[in-house]
């Protein structure tokens, strides 16, 4: 079988090192799964008076995260969390209320930072809004990359084994995340 992944970046960046990070992570990933970015550069600011009557943004981020079976967060460390423009999407996709996009679709965090914490303040945070968003979250391994120029090529080239292996290791798993969610959650429609 395959599964559809859809993945988000957090960083709205040029140059975004995330964004590189996750071109590696397709290169490696296991053949099973399918890759489709979720763009989120052009919501407005969310507010509830838009539940009425979504834009058509809103509208196509719920719509993406209803055809991925799983999603896939790439995602910076902005001043000890996420960044805004990720936790506003998260915010329309969890929203109107009674139609959370999260809802039983597994995910999985990730994020690269040239420091050494490699954002694992910021995942730690996106982990709580996962949970209130009651998406089954992979809990392990944790992947807190340190961006390093020369192991990773802009095409997503891994220069360095160990890294490689790693990263590889990480997709495997997640992989087995997913199959084992939509064992017990199936999709809902
Ligand atoms: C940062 N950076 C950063 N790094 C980190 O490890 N912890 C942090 O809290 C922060 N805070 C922070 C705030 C803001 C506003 C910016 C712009 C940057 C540095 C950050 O890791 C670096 O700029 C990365 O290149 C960001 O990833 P992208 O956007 O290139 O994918």
């Amino acid at each position: 079988a395959t599964y559809k992944v859809g993945y988000i970046i957090g960083s709205l960046a040029g140059r975004s090192i995330n964004r590189t990070l996750s071109k590696a992570l397709i290169r490696l990933a296991p053949p099973e799964l399918e890759f489709t970015e979720i763009p989120i550069k052009d919501l407005p600011l969310y507010s509830y008076d838009y539940d009425s009557d979504y834009p058509a943004e809103g509208k196509a981020l719920k719509a993406a995260i209803a055809a991925a079976d799983a999603i896939l967060f790439v995602t910076p460390e902005y001043n000890r969390s996420i960044p805004g423009a990720l936790k506003n999407a998260i915010d329309w996709a969890s929203r109107p209320w009674g139609d959370n996009s999260f809802t039983h679709k597994p995910s999985a965090v990730i994020g690269a930072s040239p420091g050494a914490i490699g954002t694992a303040v910021a995942q730690q945070s996106l982990r709580s809004v996962l949970s209130y968003c009651n998406s089954p979250q992979m809990n392990a391994p944790e992947a807190y990359v340190r961006f390093v120029p020369e192991v990773f090529g802009d095409e997503g080239e891994v220069t360095d084994s160990g890294t490689e292996d790693f990263l590889r290791n990480f997709m495997r798993e997640y992989r087995d995340h997913i199959v084992r969610v939509l064992t017990v959650l199936p999709p809902r429609t």
